[in-house]
């Protein structure tokens, strides 16, 4: 039951929570999952970092420590040597921030929704930097800042929602789509209910792309897909990919 790949095939990834789900890290939207214990609104957005930002520091510094202890496991693996074979033509859009896709050897990754172990100024300009620290008590301020005599508190590197994400992933997404010979987009894990990333099935085929969905559960936008496999991807992946 292997996809089709051929040599001229160009594999577009798509990969959620439910990817990182078998090492361990908790998915959003599970009667167990991360939006289950804490509102949107108070840890993924600007509003709720301006109201209380040791609330969202707390909730980013328990993920980190969770992703921290994790490994990446057989579904990472599995696309991490599907790029090997591909080489340019594979693409991997991640909603992950955890960084397992790249922990497991994946190169060309474009993390759609930002990165856990990665802080940035909320007041200048300063780029995303490696900040992997657990800021459990005191607020991280920026030392950029501080040099100037200013004060900017650090966030966390993640798209919250209400922000756009960076207009040079979504460009990159689209030149490679429209690139391809023979398109096969695979998305992996994902629940389909958060935008952009759930429309990305619908390009594909007005493209005339194949669509293949890997999934635990029924995702929100399954019926667009071609294809449909359920089940855990550290088990369908490998298998699928014929690895
Ligand atoms: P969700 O939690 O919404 O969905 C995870 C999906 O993975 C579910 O449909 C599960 O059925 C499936 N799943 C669980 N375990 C699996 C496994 N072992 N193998 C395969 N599938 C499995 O997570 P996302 O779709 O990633 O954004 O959520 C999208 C965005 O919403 C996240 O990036 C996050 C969240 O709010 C931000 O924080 C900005």
């Amino acid at each position: 039951m292997a996809l089709e790949i051929s040599d001229n095939t160009s594999v577009l990834v798509l990969t959620g929570a439910g990817v990182s789900a078998e090492s361990g890290i908790q998915t959003f939207r599970a009667s167990d999952g991360l939006w289950e214990k804490h509102a949107i609104e108070d840890v993924a957005s600007p509003e709720g970092f301006f109201r209380d930002p040791a609330l969202v520091w707390r909730f980013y510094s328990e993920r980190r420590r969770s992703v921290s202890a994790a490994q990446s496991n057989a579904g990472h693996l599995a696309l991490c040597a599907l790029e090997e074979e591909l080489g340019d033509r594979f693409l991997l859009a991640t909603q992950n921030v955890d960084g397992l896709h790249e922990r497991a050897g994946s190169k060309r990754v474009l993390a759609l929704h930002g990165r856990l172990m990665q802080s940035r100024c909320s007041v200048c300009e300063r780029p995303p930097f490696d900040d992997d620290a657990l800021y459990l008590s005191a607020l991280p301020m920026c030392a950029r800042c501080e040099e100037r005599g200013g004060s900017g508190l650090l966030r966390p590197h993640i798209v919250w929602f209400g922000e756009a994400l960076d207009p040079n992933h979504l460009a990159r997404v689209e030149t490679f789509m429209n690139k391809a010979e023979d398109l096969l987009f695979l998305a992996v894990g994902t629940s389909g209910h958060v935008y952009p990333a759930a429309a990305l099935v619908s390009v594909a085929r007005a493209l005339g792309g194949r669509s293949v969905l890997v999934n635990l559960d029924e995702a929100g936008n399954e019926g667009e897909f071609d294809e449909v496999f359920r089940g855990p991807s550290g088990v369908l992946l490998p298998s699928l990919l014929d690895l």
